[in-house]
């Protein structure tokens, strides 16, 4: 489990995701899986106690595994299933303390107790794809981390031009 050795302190999260945010914005590139890339690196690389961080991107109608860090993941994840799944299909962010409590709960690493997946969705609603994060610790996350992770999801769909289709 990665315990978050970059330079942006956690404890007041507010301060953390502000940070965090700037960081992203610094890292976007003309080229999503670019920008992608080093977003994942940024997020395991400053976000302590988590063990996955990535994205999957809506390809054929289906989520495809994109640009993370951590173990190899499942490569394709289908609406409305498990917790990338749902997030997707609802439109709204997931924040689970316990991924055994949820059903459905696709397991790609073991390890993973909890999870927080946000949708990425256009400004016309259309939903493209999901960040998503776990960690090794039973309610690892809360509202904060989700908002947090909210405000940078919301900056990369600004700095960032997705391409119409992946
Ligand atoms: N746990 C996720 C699957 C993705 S792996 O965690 C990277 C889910 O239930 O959708």
């Amino acid at each position: 489990m990665h315990t978050g050795t970059g330079a942006i302190p956690y404890e007041n999260k507010a301060n953390f995701y502000a940070a965090l945010a700037r960081e992203v914005e610094a890292l976007a590139d003309p080229y999503w899986f670019t920008s992608l890339a080093n977003v994942s690196s940024s997020l395991m690389m400053n976000l302590p106690r988590i063990n996955w961080v990535g994205f999957y991107l809506l390809k054929n109608g289906e989520l495809a595994l994109g640009p993370f860090q951590g173990l190899p993941a499942c490569t394709r994840i289908a609406l409305g299933r498990g917790v990338c799944g749902t997030a997707a299909s609802e439109k709204r962010s997931l924040l689970v303390p316990d991924v055994d409590a949820f059903p459905g709960h696709i397991v790609c690493d073991s390890a993973s107790k909890s999870e927080i997946v946000v949708p990425l969705i256009r400004e016309n609603g259309e939903v493209f794809g999901v960040l998503d994060v776990d960690s090794s610790e039973l309610n690892r996350f809360d509202e904060a981390d989700v908002k947090g992770l909210e405000v940078v999801v919301r900056l990369l769909l600004r700095t960032i031009p997705f391409p119409t289709e992946f």
